[in-house]
């Protein structure tokens, strides 16, 4: 028995997440649910985005399926991952069947630091124009090389690429690339290489098979995995999850989609394999792989499918084949 926190949140966050219920109910796992506000509409009824209640449910969840929030999104997620201390963002770069990916068959995944870098807003004015503080510490280098290697252990994935710009960022990425190296003297099995984030984002376009984990600092990871979404399709498809030493926080990479919202028209594969995400992070490897391959089987079909990807289903016509797919096995 699992316990989670349910935040659906926004427009069709509300929608992907009954979806994904639905799937996750084919399942021979038992969830112990605790649903919570956030988002706009909390904020109309309580007058804050965030309430603490929402926040203790979350401390108490061994993990946190998000749906999506509308205006109030940033403080929303940006709180969350500030009070849980979710240092890690991961984003798989994965292409389905079925789908607009630019490629088959790739398979990788950005370990993404999520708390410092030059995203810690230590910026000022100067009489020139502006200054922006980059930061780098050894603790927050070293845990999230470490996650990035255990979880290709764990993942059964055997290189790790550290992306870096350490000839012009001698210090901050200096230490990056040095710490990546003195960390992965612990895991032997694993192949290891770095690149400079230039080449890396040529790379994404040319070759992007040659990736299988990727981490990199705050801001590199930011905008490689945009660029990774951009070769696996469209944000129906895009899950993530944010990760910290006590839990784990689940959220699709599209937002509340207000153009579409309270149709049931919402593809709802990216909470979907957000929950696949969970279900890895609760190392349920098995659940998640029958989840995904139903989903696999779905969009390789094409016909039961939302609109988006070409087809007419609704988001829980969609939802339901999937777990009629389940239900088969
Ligand atoms: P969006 O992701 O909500 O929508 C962008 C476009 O993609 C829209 O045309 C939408 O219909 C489409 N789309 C998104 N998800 C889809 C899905 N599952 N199936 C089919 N089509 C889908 O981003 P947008 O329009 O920039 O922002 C709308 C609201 O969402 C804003 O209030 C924004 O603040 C919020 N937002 C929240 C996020 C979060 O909760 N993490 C992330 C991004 C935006
Ligand atoms: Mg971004």
């Amino acid at each position: 028995m699992y316990k989670i926190a349910v935040i659906p949140g926004d427009g069709i966050g509300k929608e992907v997440m009954e979806a994904t219920l639905h799937v996750l109910d084919a399942l021979e796992i038992e969830f112990d649910y605790t649903f919570a506000d956030a988002g706009d509409e909390c904020k109309a009824v309580s007058g804050v985005p965030l309430p603490e209640e929402t926040i203790d449910i979350v401390k108490e969840s061994q993990a946190c399926l998000f749906g999506a929030a509308g205006e109030s999104a940033a403080d929303v997620i940006v709180r969350l991952r500030q009070e849980l201390e979710l240092y890690v963002n991961l984003r798989p770069v994965k292409s389905y069947p079925g789908t607009k990916a630019l490629f088959d068959n790739l398979d990788f995944v950005i370990v993404r630091e999520n708390t410092e870098d030059l995203y810690i807003g230590l910026e000022e004015e100067t009489e020139e124009g502006a200054t922006a503080l980059r930061v780098t510490t050894r603790n927050a280098v070293e845990r999230i090389c470490k996650f990035a290697f255990d979880y290709a252990d764990e993942n059964c994935r055997n290189k790790v690429t550290a992306v870096h710009k350490a000839n012009v960022l001698k210090k901050t990425d200096g230490l990056f690339k040095d710490i990546f190296y003195k960390v992965a003297e612990d895991y032997k099995d694993i192949e290891t290489d770095d690149r400079y984030v230039d080449a890396t984002a040529m790379f994404f376009i040319t070759n992007p098979q040659m990736f299988n984990v990727i981490v990199t600092t705050n801001l590199f990871g930011d905008i490689l995995s945009d660029e990774g979404a951009g070769l696996v399709g469209g944000l129906g498809l895009i899950p993530s999850a944010n990760i910290g030493e006590n839990s784990g926080l689940f959220e699709p990479v599209h937002g509340s989609a207000p153009d579409i919202a309270g149709k049931n028209i919402a593809n709802p594969s990216a909470m979907i394999l957000s929950a696949v995400m969970m279900l890895d992070y609760l190392k349920e490897h098995g659940a998640a792989r029958t989840v995904e391959n139903a989903l696999v089987e779905v969009l390789s079909e094409g016909k039961v499918v939302t609109g988006d990807i070409g087809g007419n289903a609704s988001t829980m016509e969609m939802a339901s084949e999937i777990r009629r797919k389940i239900e088969e096995k």
